[in-house]
């Protein structure tokens, strides 16, 4: 057994993550008197939520008629059925009032003429239950949403006394015998010091794991830290499957162009100059939904009419935009387009491939983040003492496809709702009970297991395997063959996690370790996501499936549940939830409203 010192913390509420989704949930534990404490590996502001930028989506009507059922069409349209009714009208209907709290809290949104909040056109949010034209309902703080909401987020935080660890790695949850999270141990990377949390609820706002690809709009750090640990737990990912690509990140670097480019008037073409999007979207043009909008531009690509040198690429145009527009409305991606592109926004298009850009599955959660045991006999048992939020979780909102700024709206909300049920689940006044020492013991073992890890394989070796098998493999578009090709090549790569070798064995400041527990979280959400990818035999939302080209609802309206183990993936089965929150006479949506279809735009 590997001999560790470390410091007890104890603690009502453990939040693991500092993004929009941790904060959220952080300041309402803390607004509510729980004594919370937020641990995450990067300072709060340089969370992942700092680069979204188009905005976030809340029925406001201040630039014309919506309202929350028509944004709960939007969503179950976006997700192509398989997102959870109850979740989805949880989300439509507490998105304004989520927004408002934004706003009260000090989010300096951007603002119209009468001084409301701005809000913009974005892919696939449209009217009238998608018979009218599309609607400005993205909440935007110019082209930094993301950043201005994490400041506010983590300031009122700080002001409501919750407490942060900062740079502290979370290595792996502390679970009881019979199932109960009981807190968390973590790693303190500037000092080498080791620290237990004792929390009577842990709540998982890690993020997602973009970073198992080769080209992702995910920051480095997005390693899905969540989905590693709740994996090594024996416990279950949800519809690993569905991968966003955003339409529009730099060719090369990656880099995200917010929707609201195309939001404020921008247009793709190929190297016809056609606008081809007319051609595929008779009626939402650029603004269809991501997942329709990236397979149009690779099947530009693939038939000859990409742009540039290697007609690899599709041109993003701007330069028709007035300049003030552009400066006020667009200033973050003009200059990332300079940066990264080399591009003066004002002049020339932008160079965009589809990129990587977010997880629709995750850890299964009900609405309240409360992290779900789908393999119980009981279809609602959740696991005692642990939540998970945003898109580390799956509540499940997206379903196989999420709208464009309908994640920070899920941050935001879900973070609350987290909040909101500790506030009745969590006994401020009750001591915090003992911890398991042997699953401490194990998360210290594997610890140091991986810091004197002596075989062959390189960890950035390793990775790079992993990624680019993922690009190649789980990609926008997927056939039997490579998804066979693919789960061979990423159960050979797992394998050789036993085969890691890190080299630099110090505590402070050990980056070459910090990857290799990071890589050991990527691993099983790639391997989940390739082998839930292999055997759906359908095309949905994200997962766009050559050899079965339909939407198969008899067969496959149904969550994928995953179980890791090393390089082994046990798959089943959950139903999608079809009943909303409130009936039709209760003022919710009238069911025929939301009824499976055919997906056109
Ligand atoms: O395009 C964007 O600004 C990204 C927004 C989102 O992913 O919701």
């Amino acid at each position: 057994m590997a001999a560790y010192e470390y410091e007890t913390h104890d603690y009502d509420v453990v939040v693991v993550g500092a993004g929009g989704a941790g904060l959220r949930a952080t300041l309402g534990m803390a607004e509510q008197g729980l004594r919370t404490a937020c641990v995450t590996k990067v300072f709060p502001t340089r969370s992942h939520t700092v680069a979204a930028q188009g905005g976030i989506a809340a029925s406001l009507s201040n630039m014309g008629p919506d309202n929350w059922q028509w944004h709960m069409y939007d969503t179950v349209k976006g997700s192509d059925w398989l997102g959870d009714t109850d979740a989805m009208e949880y989300l439509a209907r507490e998105a304004p009032k989520a927004v408002y709290e934004l706003e009260h809290y000090g989010v300096p949104f951007s603002r119209t003429e009468e001084g409301k909040i701005y809000q913009r056109p974005f892919g696939g949010h449209t009217t009238e239950f998608g018979e009218g034209p599309p609607v400005q309902r993205t909440c935007a703080a110019a082209d930094r949403t993301g950043h201005a909401i994490l400041h506010t987020l983590y300031g009122q935080s700080l002001k409501n006394n919750a407490e942060f660890y900062i740079e502290y790695f979370a290595i792996d949850l502390i679970m009881s015998d019979d199932g109960v999270c009981q807190g968390v141990v973590c790693w303190k990377l500037d000092d080498g010091t080791m620290h237990v949390f004792n929390a009577k609820m842990v709540v998982l706002a890690t993020g997602g794991y973009g970073r198992a690809y080769f080209s992702a709009t995910s920051a480095h750090t997005c390693t899905g830290d969540g989905g590693g640990m709740v994996a090594r737990q024996g416990l279950a990912l949800q519809d690993m499957e569905f991968v966003q690509f955003h339409p529009t990140g730099i060719y090369g670097s990656g880099c995200l162009i917010t929707e609201g480019a195309r939001g404020e008037g921008g247009y793709l073409t190929n190297s016809e100059g056609e606008r081809f999007m007319e051609r595929y979207a008779p009626n939402y043009k650029d603004l269809a939904p991501r997942d329709y909008v990236s397979r149009c531009m690779t099947m530009e690509i693939r038939e000859g009419r990409g742009v540039g040198a290697g007609g690899d690429h599709i041109h993003l145009n701007l330069s028709h935009l007035p300049a003030e527009a552009l400066a006020e409305r667009l200033p973050g991606i003009s200059e990332s387009a300079k940066v990264f592109a080399g591009v003066n926004v004002n002049k020339e298009p932008i160079p965009v491939l589809p990129t990587v850009h977010y997880n629709m599955g995750g850890i299964p959660t009900n609405y309240f983040g409360e992290v779900l045991d789908p393999t119980a006999k009981d279809p609602n048992a959740v696991v005692p003492g642990l939540m998970a939020v945003g898109e580390a979780g799956c509540a499940s909102v997206h379903g196989a496809n999420r709208l464009g700024s309908n994640s920070l709206i899920d941050l935001v909300v879900f973070g609350r709702a987290a909040a909101i049920r500790a506030g009745k689940v969590v006994d401020a006044e009750a001591a915090n009970g003992a911890l398991n020492q042997a699953s401490v013991d194990a998360a210290f073992d594997r610890f140091d297991g991986l810091r004197n890890a002596n075989g062959g394989t390189p960890t950035a070796e390793l990775r790079l395997e992993m990624q680019k098998t993922m690009q190649e493999d789980a990609a926008v578009f997927r056939t039997d063959k490579t998804l066979k090709e693919g789960v061979e090549k990423m159960t050979n790569v797992a394998a050789k996690v036993d085969d890691l070798k890190v080299t630099d064995r110090s505590l402070v400041w050990n980056s070459d370790l910090m990857e290799t527990l990071e890589l050991t979280n990527l691993m099983p959400n790639a391997l989940a996501t390739i082998v839930g990818a292999e055997a759906r035999k359908e095309s949905r939302g994200a997962h766009a499936h050559e050899d079965y080209t339909t939407r198969d609802d008899e067969n496959w309206r149904v969550h994928t549940i995953s179980r890791v183990d090393g390089k082994d993936v046990e798959l089943s089965h959950r139903p999608v939830i079809t009943a909303p929150l409130s009936t039709e006479a209760e003022g919710g949506i009238n069911l025929n409203r939301i009824a499976p279809k055919e997906r056109t735009f």
